[in-house]
């Protein structure tokens, strides 16, 4: 006997060596988390998935750094440590690259990466080339697309996650480990130990916008869990003077509020979207000083959100306005019928300017000598994919106008991209004689004939603002748009006190349920902007009739009055009662629930490591089982009955262990029911 328990300490002293050696190397494998990355998410229309997410518990991959076509090559033919994780530079992120790999079956995820020391790729648009191609009045051309440069990665359902960063410290810390692991003797690297990356952005919902809509609305009552909330915000509007009680007569100005982007948290829209809102605001703010005295001819500001998405916001507002719902201007119901012209402003840059025009008015004329823009830059019937689209829808004997940079394709290369941003814009603050000048002159030049066309006199040449005083204000609110949401005018606009954000607002929508920064801080500058300013107010007397506290020029708090008023940007498709999700009358897209976004690094043992690893694990557990057998069996013999307690609660233990993996059973089954 008494050999028997020498062979089992001999047996555990190696086991114990061995585990030692092995946790040595353990050492090497600890996790580093990757940090400043972004997310491609899951979204979904009413029939089809779009977007990424990795298995429940994450996707693991061995890192593959690619830089040319031979990488991808090696991957289809040659791989033998799959699956993979790719790191992307950006030159190479294009749909037939993410095709291929797709195709290898054996990728389990992508990293994009920028090396923000080498020049931008020249385009880079993973929206359609038709944005919004299935929805509003004008149908696209598809021999000459909107959007030349669009490679419609947003319409794509991707089997694995992606992950964006722009880290430089991240991305060399994973070029050494993929340097030091994996990059040498190819062939041979199923043996060793490699450098891998593990992703978790796991999406709760699936297939489309009904089924996962369905499945929220059964669990309800007994356990609220969603799985996606519909996309959607506010829309904004403004006035320029109170609506009557009966009938109107009105133009509206409008300008999209939103972008959109692969990934979360990155969607600057910088020319697709923020040149025109800053430009909608400064004609607000400069024809609100003209002082016009209102008749007939009223002109409304609107700022449409969601427009990226088959146009929710636009959409909603004239099916409020259709059906008679639409109060947000002081109350008062507006009907379609009270709009005659809408004036979009739409992409603009510097430079030469188009007018896309549909009906026969005087105010396209007009607009066209007032912008010296010739005769061939006004291209008449042009409806190109903006909130234009839902109004025609509507009523198609609408004037309407969009005012942009572009003739029939777009100029911007990076619509609804990442790379939307300050530099491909080339916006500098300090220089307010090119960008910020020319949006000035364009805001100047239409305020001016919305005052004749409200009052039908000359316009009065102003001292302030004059055009200088526009420009510098536009150049500011580029600034916060652009460059950080820690700008002066959000700081003005905003109450005391309010920490605001030192970064590049995010354009992206996003869910109804969660109010969007950027909206707020829009309605709030506009508000600022053109609304009263009641210097006698103090901050109580403020709040108690029910008026804006904000900063104020300098900070201290100043009451604004102002009849800036929000309206709800959620699709129709979502109020009404028994909406055919399939039927494509409104936009039915929605974002799926998620719990983590994140990406670590760590050293991923050989299969054969893991195999050894294994077996040594369940070798030790049954040595164990025998050991505890053995002891319990002559624990008589071995101990005095003094320690028979302790052996008790070592049984005791085991019992809950066993009630443990037991109840882990139970939950396994529950969570495969809510499958
Ligand atoms: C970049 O990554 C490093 C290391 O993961 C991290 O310490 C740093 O905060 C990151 N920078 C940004 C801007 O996210
Ligand atoms: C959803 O998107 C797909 C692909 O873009 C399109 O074919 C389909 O018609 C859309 N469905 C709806 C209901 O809009
Ligand atoms: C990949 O495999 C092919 C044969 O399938 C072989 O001809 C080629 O040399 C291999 N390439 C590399 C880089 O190992
Ligand atoms: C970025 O590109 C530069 C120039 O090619 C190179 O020197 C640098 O190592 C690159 N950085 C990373 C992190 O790859
Ligand atoms: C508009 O009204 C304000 C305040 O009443 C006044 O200071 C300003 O001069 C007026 N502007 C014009 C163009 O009349
Ligand atoms: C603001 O809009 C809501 C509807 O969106 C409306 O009920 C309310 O009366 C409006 N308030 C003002 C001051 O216009
Ligand atoms: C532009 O068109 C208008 C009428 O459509 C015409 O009167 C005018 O002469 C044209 N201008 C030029 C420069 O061709
Ligand atoms: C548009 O105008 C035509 C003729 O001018 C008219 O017959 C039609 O009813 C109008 N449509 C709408 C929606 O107002
Ligand atoms: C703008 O000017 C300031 C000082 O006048 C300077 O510090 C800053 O770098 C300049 N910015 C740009 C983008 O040129
Ligand atoms: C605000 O003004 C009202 C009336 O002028 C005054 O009664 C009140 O004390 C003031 N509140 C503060 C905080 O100064
Ligand atoms: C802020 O400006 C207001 C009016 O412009 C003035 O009454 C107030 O004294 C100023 N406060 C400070 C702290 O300068
Ligand atoms: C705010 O403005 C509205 C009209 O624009 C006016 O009726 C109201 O009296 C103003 N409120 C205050 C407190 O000045």
């Amino acid at each position: 006997m008494a050999k028997m328990t020498m062979e089992i300490w001999k047996y555990i002293l190696v086991l114990i060596i061995v585990n030692s050696v092995a946790t040595e190397r353990i050492k090497d494998m600890i996790y580093m988390p990757l940090e400043g990355v972004a997310a491609c998410f899951r979204r979904h229309n009413g029939t089809h998935q779009f977007g990424c997410s990795s298995s429940r518990s994450g996707s693991v991959g061995v890192v593959h750094l690619i830089e040319g076509d031979g990488d991808i090559t090696w991957i289809e033919r040659n791989a033998t440590a799959g699956p993979y994780t790719v790191v992307l530079p950006f030159d190479m992120f294009t749909r037939n690259t993410l095709i291929r790999l797709r195709n290898t079956n054996n990728i389990n995820g992508v990293l994009l990466t920028r090396n923000i020391s080498l020049e931008r790729p020249s385009s880079y648009s993973p929206e359609d080339t038709c944005p919004n191609r299935y929805s509003g009045y004008k149908k696209c051309n598809k021999m000459k697309p909107w959007n030349p440069f669009g490679s419609a990665l947003l319409l794509e359902d991707w089997s694995f996650p992606m992950f964006y960063t722009e880290n430089q410290t991240v991305l060399e810390a994973i070029k050494s480990c993929f340097q030091r692991h994996n990059a040498h003797d190819l062939e041979t690297q199923y043996q060793r130990s490699l450098c891998a990356i593990e992703m978790k952005s796991f999406m709760y919902a699936a297939v489309n916008s009904e089924s996962c809509i369905k499945r929220t609305d059964f669990n309800l009552n007994f356990n609220p869990t969603q799985f996606c909330d519909p996309l959607g915000d506010r829309n904004i509007h403004w006035p320029l003077a109170p609506l009557n009680e009966d009938s109107n007569s009105i133009i509206m100005v409008t300008a999209r509020l939103d972008a959109s982007s692969l990934f979360d948290g990155i969607s600057p829209g910088a020319g697709n979207v923020v040149t025109g809102l800053v430009t909608l605001i400064a004609t607000a703010y400069y024809l609100n000083h003209l002082n016009a005295t209102v008749d007939k001819t009223n002109v409304v500001f609107s700022l449409l959100n969601g427009e990226a998405f088959d146009y929710i916001g636009s959409s909603r507002m004239v099916y409020d306005l259709k059906h008679n719902n639409f109060n947000a201007l002081g109350g008062i119901n507006l009907n379609i019928d009270h709009i005659k012209s809408v004036i979009e402003f739409g992409q603009l840059g510097r430079g030469k300017i188009f007018l896309h025009s549909n009906g026969e008015d005087d105010i396209i004329n007009r607009l066209q000598n007032a912008l010296k823009v010739s005769n061939n830059s006004v291209l008449h019937d042009s409806v190109p994919p903006t909130s234009v689209q839902s109004f025609l829808e509507a009523n198609p004997n609408l004037t309407t106008v969009v005012i942009s940079n572009h003739g029939l394709q777009f100029k911007n290369q990076y619509y609804n991209g990442i790379l939307d941003d300050v530099e491909s814009l080339g916006f500098n603050r300090n220089d307010t004689s090119t960008l910020a000048s020319d949006l000035a002159n364009i805001a100047l030049q239409v305020a001016n004939e919305l005052y004749q066309m409200v009052t039908g006199e000359q316009d009065p040449q102003l001292a302030y603002p004059s055009l200088s005083d526009v420009k510098d204000l536009i150049s500011e609110m580029l600034y916060c748009y652009l460059e950080s949401a820690k700008c002066t005018l959000f700081r003005e606009s905003s109450a005391p006190n309010v920490k605001l954000i030192n970064h590049v607002l995010p354009l992206y929508v996003g869910v109804h349920r969660a109010p969007n920064l950027a909206t707020s801080l829009t309605g709030q500058l506009l508000a600022y902007l053109t609304g009263e300013k009641l210097f006698e107010m103090n901050e109580t007397m403020c709040h108690e009739n029910r008026l804006a506290w904000m900063g104020g020029a300098n900070f201290s708090g100043l009451c604004i009055n102002s009849t800036v008023n929000y309206s709800a940007a959620v699709s129709p498709a979502f109020i009404i009662d028994g909406y055919d999700m399939k039927s494509g009358v409104y936009s039915t897209w929605t974002e799926s629930i998620w719990q983590t976004l994140s990406v670590r690094m760590f050293l991923k043992p050989s299969a054969a490591t893991e195999r050894f690893s294994m077996i040594l694990g369940s070798l030790i557990a049954g040595i164990s089982f025998v050991l505890v057998w053995f002891i319990n069996n002559r624990a008589d013999v071995l101990f005095n009955s003094r320690l028979k307690a302790t052996v008790h609660f070592t049984t005791a233990q085991a019992a809950a262990y066993g009630t443990f993996s037991s109840y882990d059973r139970v939950t396994s089954v529950v969570s495969l029911i809510k499958d």
